[in-house]
């Protein structure tokens, strides 16, 4: 039996290229409408909202300053958190009395954008705001409230879009959900497991 590359592979779409395109273009208006009269400052979480923070800042139709800042809390070949935030202390210039919007790939533990936006209150931002391309369904480690939501998910390790395990299948156009590699000579079979069916997801509703 061929032996798997990986011990994860990316599985079935959740979220297609399509879905996540309609969606940034209408979160964008509406943030657009929330930022009208604002000096508003685009902070994306490196590396998980890469692609999203670009797309989302293309359909922007208000100003803004764009910054990035490199937070890591998955370490090596994981699905957990580790639960510290590398890279806290080192916020990428100066926020004070800035309205800042925070943009991430996804709303997990919480433990990563209530880090980043207790630190940027602290060095006077004036407001701070989530946007999120995926919010998981689960009990927060952190209370970390997201304004602007993609979709919500259930409590499962996705990859994709930007979203990566162990760095690896960031650039996917779609969301999939990662399961166990299948060796080659079992892929024929497991096209009838019922455990690789894709699960639900839906559309967020935004709150604000
Ligand atoms: P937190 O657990 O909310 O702090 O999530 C912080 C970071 O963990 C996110 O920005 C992602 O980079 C990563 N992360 C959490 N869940 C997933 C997942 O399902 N796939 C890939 N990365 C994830
Ligand atoms: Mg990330």
């Amino acid at each position: 039996m061929a032996a798997p590359l990986t011990e994860f592979a990316p599985g079935p779409i959740l979220i297609s290229a399509g879905a996540i395109r309609r969606r940034t273009a209408r979160l964008a208006r509406e943030i657009s409408a929330r930022y009208r009269r604002r000096d508003l400052v685009l902070l994306g979480i490196l590396n998980g909202s890469l692609f999203f923070l670009a797309d989302l800042a293309r359909h922007l139709s208000v100003p803004f300053r764009l910054e990035c800042w490199r937070l890591r809390s998955y370490v090596g070949k994981t699905t957990r958190s580790s639960g510290a935030v590398h890279g806290i202390g080192t916020a990428p210039g100066d926020f004070r009395g800035a309205d800042v919007l925070l943009v991430d790939d996804i709303l997990d533990t919480g433990i990563t954008l209530a880090a980043a936006r207790a630190r940027l209150l602290a060095l006077g931002a004036r407001s701070v705001r989530i946007c999120v391309l995926v919010r998981k369904r689960r009990r927060r480690a952190r209370p970390a409230r997201a304004h602007w939501v993609g979709f919500d998910i259930g409590d499962e390790f996705v990859v994709g879009f930007g979203l990566d395990y162990d760095g690896r299948f960031r650039g996917l156009p779609d969301i999939r959900a990662l399961r166990p590699a299948i060796p080659r000579t079992r892929r024929r079979a497991s096209k009838t497991d019922p455990g690789l069916k894709p699960t639900k997801t839906r559309k967020s509703r935004t709150s604000r």
